[in-house]
C-alpha cells in the first residue's frame, strides 16, 4: 500500500547576516547551510494498518508527511502510496488521502462547517447518495451536529479539530495522515478523537499514518510503530516488544537521613556489580535496575543494611521514559 524507499530530504537555508548590512550581504551572499530533515528513511505499510510515527520535535515527522502526501519533493529516494509517486500525481492522489495538520486548519475560516463540506464533496466529486451516508456516519462518529451551522472562526479547538478530521474525510480515503491530531485537546476530547479514529478504521479499513507526541494516542490505536530521531530511523516495530525489551528497566529512589557519599559506600559497588546503575545527589539515592535479574526487595535489603533510609518509591518505566531513551540514545 505504501511503500518508502531510503527516503532523503534536504533543506537549504541561505544564512543570514545580522542588522541592515547583514540583510544586504545575505541578499547577495549563496552561502547556506543544509540541515538533513530526513536520512535515508525505508519502509512499508500495508492496507488497514494504523502506524504511530513518533521522534522529538524535529526530529522530521512533518517532513516526512508531506513528501508521502505530495506536499515536498525528495531530495532522494522514493514514496510510492496505491501504486503511484505522490509528488508526481498530485491531483489524482488527492481523491486517494485525507491529511490534518493538528497544527493549522484546512478549513474555510468564515464559512460554516457545512459550507465547508459541500464544498470538498464537489471538489472531490462526491456522488450525492455516498455522501449523504458519509455525512451520517461522521456527524455521529465526531458528534459534529451542535456546531455544524456556526462558521469555523467560532469553533473552539476541539470541535475545529473533529471539523478537520471530517473535512479530510469526506471522499472516504484509503490512506489518512493525522499530523498530531490530539495537540492542544482536551482528555475528554481526545479521548472521543481517538475513538472516532479507531471506529473509521475498523468501518472502512482505513490506512492510518499518525503523528504524536501523546503516547496515550499511540497505546491506544496503533500497535506498530515507527521512531525517528535527527532524519534516521531509530526502531519499526511493535508496541509491546519495546515494553518487552525494555520495560524490564525500573529504577527505585531513596531519601536518606545524611547526606550520601557514595564513593565510600561499598554497597554501591556491590549494586554496580549486579548490574545497577547507582547515583547520588545529596540525600537522594538512585539505583536503576532490570527487574528481570534483581528484585526491589533484595535492593531494599542492602542499602537498608547500610544507610538510614526515611523514604523511598519505586517507579515502573513508562513507555514515554522508554521511548524518551530511545530518543536519548541511551537503549
Ligand atoms: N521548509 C523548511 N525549510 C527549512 N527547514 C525545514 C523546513 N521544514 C522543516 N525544516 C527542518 O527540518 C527538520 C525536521 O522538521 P519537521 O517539521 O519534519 O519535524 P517534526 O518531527 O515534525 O517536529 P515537530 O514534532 O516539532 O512537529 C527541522 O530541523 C526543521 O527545522
Ligand atoms: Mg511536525
Amino acid at each position: 500500500m505504501i511503500t518508502v524507499e531510503n527516503l532523503t530530504k534536504e533543506f537549504k537555508i541561505n544564512k543570514k547576516y545580522p542588522g541592515f548590512k547583514g540583510a544586504i550581504k545575505s541578499f547577495f551572499s549563496r552561502e547556506y547551510t543544509v540541515t538533513k530533515a530526513v536520512d535515508d528513511i525505508s519502509f512499508t505499510i500495508n492496507k488497514g494498518e494504523i502506524v504511530g510515527y513518533i521522534g522529538a520535535n524535529g526530529a522530521g515527522k512533518s517532513t516526512t508527511i508531506k513528501m508521502m502526501t505530495g506536499i515536498l519533493t525528495p531530495t532522494a529516494g522514493t514514496v510510492t502510496v496505491n501504486g503511484r509517486v505522490p509528488y508526481e500525481n498530485r491531483q489524482i492522489n488527492a481523491r486517494d488521502i485525507g491529511v490534518v495538520f493538528g497544527q493549522k486548519t484546512q478549513l474555510w475560516w468564515d464559512l460554516p462547517l457545512s459550507e465547508t463540506f459541500t464544498l470538498l464533496k464537489d471538489i472531490y466529486e462526491v456522488p450525492d447518495e455516498e455522501y449523504k451516508k458519509q455525512m451520517t456516519f461522521l456527524s455521529e462518529v465526531l458528534e459534529l451536529n451542535d456546531f455544524m451551522l456556526q462558521p469555523v472562526r467560532t469553533l473552539s479547538l476541539g470541535q475545529r479539530m473533529r471539523g478537520d478530521l471530517a473535512a479530510a474525510l469526506i471522499h472516504n480515503p484509503k490512506v489518512i495522515y493525522l499530523d498530531e491530531p490530539t495537540i492542544g485537546l482536551d482528555v475528554v476530547v481526545k479521548e472521543n478523537v481517538r475513538k472516532a479514529i479507531k471506529k473509521i478504521n475498523e468501518v472502512y479499513g482505513t490506512t492510518i499514518i499518525l503523528t504524536t507526541h501523546d503516547l496515550m494516542d499511540i497505546e491506544e490505536l496503533s500497535s506498530r510503530i515507527i521512531i525517528i530521531d535527527r532524519g534516521r530511523m531509530l526502531y519499526d516495530g511493535n508496541l509491546e516488544h519495546i515494553k518487552e525489551t525494555f520495560g524490564s528497566q525500573a529504577e527505585i529512589e531513596l531519601i536518606t537521613k545524611e547526606v550520601i557519599q557514595l564513593e565510600k559506600l561499598s554497597m554501591a559497588s556491590q549494586l554496580e556489580r549486579k548490574g545497577c546503575a547507582v547515583t547520588a545527589e545529596e540525600n537522594r539515592l538512585n539505583i536503576k535496575y532490570n527487574k528481570n535479574q534483581l528484585s526491589s526487595t533484595e535492593i531494599l535489603k542492602d542499602v537498608m543494611g547500610t544507610l538510614d533510609v526515611t523514604d523511598f518509591k519505586i517507579k515502573e518505566v513508562s513507555i514515554e521514559d522508554i521511548v524518551k531513551r530511545i530518543y536519548r540514545n541511551e537503549v
